[in-house]
């Protein structure tokens, strides 16, 4: 840090750090006074369990069982998905959802199974519910994928919420994934995972958990079919995992446990079974199509926070100009602000936003502006007064409004559970729009308030509208973040309607993806980092949340020219490729690191370029069918043992698959190859899977393997697109799909769907869709022809 960082982290935290200091002090004391007044200690609870079977009434798409002390409605919808809620729960209303939840499956019916049970048979999975309320999940040839075991609910003596556990089993093979963004992950190993969005306080590795994206979203793999599971209440609660195993030869199956317990909420669950593309496009159609980036999103974003003026931005843009490094993106940080208060613009330091705004544009490079949701608590505060005087911000339940700490000092939250409040926070995106804004980046919105001890969030005895049924921050904690997306969504579809919003949001929960993308929050810098950085897009991915991505090179301290490179490498496969750090950090301007780096830096992010038309239509694929880009190697081949144990590669779309370098030191490393054949981009050299190979790994790059067959689009010299073919193995046969780019408004272009073949000593590419030509619509350029 040198002085003026030192200078400007000062100004940052207020007058001083002792002032700050005190501050999180009050604001703990004050939110423990305020929840020992509103939230009641639980008291005596009496423990319920369903009880015996009754009777059933069928309904359509499946019907409801009685038991003496519960009942249990069961329902499959149209795509496929199979509701069931105890309590006479149903899927509405919800925050999940996209609108209303889908019809119901007319050819579903309730009937009697085995042992006085009932059953409900569907087309692709059977749902058998036992005498005393436990639920199977079955595939249709009869394999069992998941069994509840009845629910327990704990319900106060003087009236409450209910505590509830579910217990459930899995088949011994299977693998868990999901619950969002998790550091410790892809792979969700024994132990217990908390639900309740959090701002860890400090850059964190993968031993942190929970972390700012948490979700009641599990997805299981294992050998007789994926399935998607998920738990649709907000509350608080934890998800412990215990993995099964497979009795070599003469031994036991021991299978695996999930054992799910909320602090209240509905008893609920949506599930989904099939290869991990159905699931995820059953997913989809249930919370929402995923919002398309505009083209310049798919680009390189560059963050820092700490430029601290105009000149230093102009700087920084020029650097990158100056050495021929593409630039799409640059972030203004909190430092932008008028002291700290979201929706203003420091004159002094950033005197003509618009001017440097439209110059960038002209360049190519978007402004894109960091939104907290804090309000500084101070009267003469345009925000302040304007969201005062339309009663925008959360109160305690003695109706007095609840005051945290977060950047600007003692600052007061937006109730965005509030359609009045949303459209309210919707309409200020207008000043930023007018300053040459094109994107947005929510943070702190978990919600934070600084704390001396206890959560860094809101008292749980908050009151929230939620959407008119009334409630408290226990439920509205976890979706807070997915309403203050809808809120900017939904203003700036109304203030700019001929263009995509883009925004993206450090926290969120099941169908933030409607809105837009997420990011993974203050990553510590140092190889564990770069590790979980991965984790966290691919989790996320598998909940359905298709854009994401780190701050490259780690949000605190320094990293090592090579550590930072191969961050840099990495991130230029992921969806957003973002460079960003924390005021106290090093740089991460790519030519900081010495002139081998910055050469190797080059090269990624030419590529990155040179990949974009291949982006643009893994954007447009995730859109039409739930399909992350960034997808685990076993998605193709979910049943391959060795392939579901990977967590240290991934592929890119159908086409690519992408093995960083996690290691230091490292100048090969070992890649797990799903079967066929597999070219590496730059030697050519093919290999063939399933199975390990070696391959090279030079500083200069990470090891890209291209599918034989694959067709991708590409950039070409001029900036058109051509398809780029990977050869087919003799014999075999291959393809892709290229989705043009529309620009920025909403119109939705066709899908070109592609085939290549060998014809004689040929690869010919032919277009294979309905659009009655056959001639395919770019130049192609076939490679791997050895
Ligand atoms: C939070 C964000 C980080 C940002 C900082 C200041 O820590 O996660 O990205 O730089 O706040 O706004």
């Amino acid at each position: 840090m040198d002085g003026r960082d030192l200078v400007r982290s000062v100004r940052v935290v207020g007058s001083s750090k002792a002032a700050q200091g005190l501050r999180t002090v009050r604001a703990a004391w004050r939110r423990r006074r305020i929840d020992a007044a509103g939230l009641p200690a639980r008291g005596a609870e009496r423990a319920r369990v369903p009880g015996p079977v009754q009777g059933a009434e069928p309904g359509p798409g499946g019907g409801v069982i009685r038991f003496s002390r519960s009942e249990l409605r069961i329902t499959v919808a149209v795509n496929g998905a199979v509701f069931w809620g105890w309590d006479g729960a149903g899927p509405e209303p919800s925050y999940a959802l996209a609108g209303r939840c889908p019809e119901p499956d007319p050819r579903a019916v309730l009937e009697p199974d085995t042992d006085g049970g009932w059953r409900v048979v569907a087309e692709r999975v059977t749902v058998s519910v036992s005498r005393h309320g436990a639920v199977e999940v079955c595939t249709p040839g009869g394999v069992m994928l998941r069994r509840d075991l009845p629910p327990r609910w704990w319900e106060p003596v003087g009236g409450g919420a209910a505590r509830w556990v579910q217990r459930s089993e899995v088949a011994a093979d299977a693998r868990f994934f999901g619950l969002g963004g998790r550091a410790s992950g892809p792979r969700l190993r024994d132990g217990t995972y908390r639900l309740w969005n959090t701002d860890p306080g400090r850059a964190f590795g993968p031993g942190d958990d929970p972390l700012y994206i948490t979700m009641p979203v599990q997805l299981v793999v294992a050998d007789a079919a994926a399935h998607l599971v998920f738990h649709d209440s907000s509350w608080d609660g934890t998800v412990t995992l215990r993995e099964g195993e497979e009795g070599a030869g003469s031994g036991h199956d021991r299978t695996g446990r999930c054992e799910l317990r909320m602090d209240g909420g509905p008893l609920r669950c949506w599930v989904m079974v099939g290869t991990p593309g159905r699931v995820l496009h059953t997913w989809a159609s249930l919370t929402g199509a995923p919002a398309l980036p505009p083209a310049w999103a798919l680009g390189h974003h560059h963050a820092r926070w700490g430029f601290g003026s105009e000149q230093e931005v102009r700087r920084i843009v020029a650097g990158y100009q100056e050495r021929g490094l593409p630039l799409d993106a640059v972030h203004l940080d909190i430092d932008h602000y008028d002291a700290h208060q979201v929706f203003t613009v420091d004159h002094e330091r950033f005197p003509k936003l618009p001017t440097l705004a439209e110059e960038l544009r002209r360049d190519g490079i978007r402004l894109v502006s960091i939104v907290d949701p804090a309000v500084k608590a101070e009267p003469g505060n345009a925000v302040y007064d304007s969201g005062t005087s339309v009663d925008a911000f959360v109160r305690d339940p003695s109706g007095r409004t609840v005051e945290g700490v977060v950047w600007p000092g003692e600052g007061v939250f937006p109730d965005f559970t509030d359609a009045r409040v949303r459209a309210w926070w919707g309409g200020l995106y207008e000043e930023r729009l007018a300053l040459g804004f094109a994107g947005f980046w929510h943070d702190m919105n978990e919600p934070t308030s600084f704390s001396a001890f206890g959560e860094s969030t809101l008292p749980r005895s908050a009151r929230h509208a939620l959407e008119g049924r009334g409630g408290d921050h226990r439920e509205a904690h976890n979706v807070y973040a997915l309403c203050m997306a809808r809120a900017a969504y939904e203003g700036l579809r109304g203030l700019a309607p001929g263009e995509r919003p883009f925004l993206f949001s450090r926290s969120g929960w099941a169908g933030v993806q409607r809105y837009g993308g997420t990011w993974s929050g203050d990553v510590a810098t140092g190889w564990p980092g770069l590790r979980a950085s991965l984790s966290l897009v691919l989790g996320l991915g598998l909940c359905g949340v298709p854009y994401s991505g780190p701050d490259v090179g780690g949000y605190d301290g320094s990293p090592s020219p090579e550590l930072f490179l191969r961050w840099f490498q990495l991130g230029a496969y992921l969806p957003l490729f973002r460079t960003h750090a924390g005021i106290r950090a090093g740089r991460r301007e790519p030519w900081e690191f010495g002139a081998e780096v910055l050469e190797h830096a080059r090269v990624a992010l030419l590529e990155r370029r040179r990949l974009l038309p291949y982006f643009m239509t893994l954007a447009q694929l995730a859109r039409r069918t739930g399909a992350p880009y960034v997808r685990p190697v076993w998605w193709g081949a979910p049943e391959d043992r060795a392939l579901r144990d990977c967590e240290d590669a991934f592929l890119l779309g159908d086409a690519l698959l992408v093995a960083p370098v996690l290691d230091p030191g490292a100048d090969r490393r070992a890649v797990q190859l799903p079967r066929g054949r597999w070219y590496d981009t730059v030697t050519e050299q093919a290999y063939e899977g399933p199975g390990q190979v070696l391959v090279d790994a030079p500083l200069s790059r990470i090891p890209v393997l291209a599918r034989a067959g694959a067709v991708l689009p590409v950039r070409d010299e001029d900036g058109g697109t051509q398809l780029e073919v990977w050869a087919p193995a003799r014999g075999r046969t291959g393809g892709g799909l290229f989705v043009p780019d529309a620009g920025d408004g909403w119109e939705e272009p066709e899908v070109e769907r592609y085939v290549a073949r060998w014809e004689g000593r040929h690869v010919v590419v032919r277009r294979d869709d309905e659009s009655g030509v056959s001639k395919p619509s770019r130049p192609v350029r076939v490679r791997g022809l050895g």
